[in-house]
């Protein structure tokens, strides 16, 4: 099987059937991680390039980590010390990797649309690994396989997602992908931090995380994104974590069931505290966990296999 699209740049583009066919291929490819020798030779000679503008962690790691399970090379671009440094602009550092025929460049930038601007110039496959404050579609993907493996569907599960969701890729990726599945999704955050509009996406704005808490069957709590923001949108830190941080007493309005995401990085004792991120109900390093799969998936649904119609 075979996503019929050459770029894989948001949630939004993916319809239904997409979206379901990327999170079956990655539950499939799951099982590779847990081999002793955690490799399939389906993407071999294959050329890969992660080509990070912003900091990472996870994603940056686990694409490479994907790609090198499908037997593909992976390569890793440090824009630090690239000739970006020079003056060389996104597009010809794109045009000259490109010269060296990649089959796909993975792209984090902190510009909105970068990732589809490059698309545009490029033959080769370009995956949006997170642009701007607009989308982080993998991570959503890896979100809802996430929540999907614990309740067995996304449809009629309510999601509330609580924190900067004005400067929140990760939110943006998520209501559309969650929406699209059939859950109900609820965002909270102090008004500053609360986009006009965002309920155009389909989901239901709630001002006080108390409200919220007794309805959701998943809480996604978000890190304060200061490296979007011009000025300070709150008062202080303390004060954030007062109001809306996660920590086991406002847990206690949960249901039992509930279970705790979060995107990383954390900034524990803010958003959230450490007894919550490392307490029975963090999926936390599932989410992770998953992240390798749906990369995987991702890179053979746009690389590897036959091409088929995705419905
Ligand atoms: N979730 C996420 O994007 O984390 P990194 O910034 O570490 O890649």
């Amino acid at each position: 099987m075979r996503l019929k699209r050459k770029d894989f740049l948001s949630i939004a583009e993916l319809d239904k059937s997409e979206i379901e066919l990327a999170l079956k291929s990655a539950e499939s490819f799951k099982e590779v991680s847990t081999r002793e020798i955690k490799k399939v030779p389906t993407l071999r000679g294959k050329t890969i390039i992660n080509l990070f503008y912003e900091s990472s962690t996870r994603t940056r790691t686990s694409f490479e980590i994907a790609a090198k399970r499908m037997s593909a090379d992976a390569i890793n671009i440090s824009v630090a010390s690239s000739s970006t440094n020079k003056g060389e602009t996104l597009s010809d550092t794109a045009r000259n990797l490109e010269a060296m025929s990649p089959d796909c460049i993975v792209v984090r930038h902190g510009s909105s649309g970068a990732p589809a601007m490059l698309a545009n110039y490029l033959t080769c496959s370009v995956i949006n690994a997170g642009d701007g404050a607009h989308e982080h579609p993998s991570q959503a993907l890896l979100d809802m396989l996430t929540i999907k493996e614990k309740f067995g569907t996304l449809e009629g599960i309510r999601l509330l997602i609580v924190g900067d969701i004005a400067h929140s890729r990760v939110a943006r990726s998520n209501i559309i992908g969650f929406k699209k599945l059939g859950a109900d999704v609820l965002v909270c955050g102090p008004p500053t931090m609360i986009p006009p509009g965002i309920e155009d996406l389909g989901c239901t704005v709630v001002n006080h995380i108390e409200e919220g808490l007794g309805l959701a069957d998943a809480i996604m709590m978000l890190r304060i994104q200061t490296e979007r923001q011009n000025h300070t949108l709150f008062p202080s830190l303390r004060e954030y974590a007062k109001l809306y941080g996660l920590d086991k007493k406002k847990l206690e309005r949960a249901k039992d069931s509930v279970v705790i995401l979060h995107p990383g990085p954390i900034n524990r004792g803010v958003e959230i505290s450490p007894e919550v991120a490392d307490g029975p109900w963090s999926l936390i390093l599932e989410q992770v966990k998953n992240g390798v799969a749906v990369r995987m998936a991702l890179f053979y649904l746009l690389l590897g296999g036959p091409s088929v119609d995705a419905s």
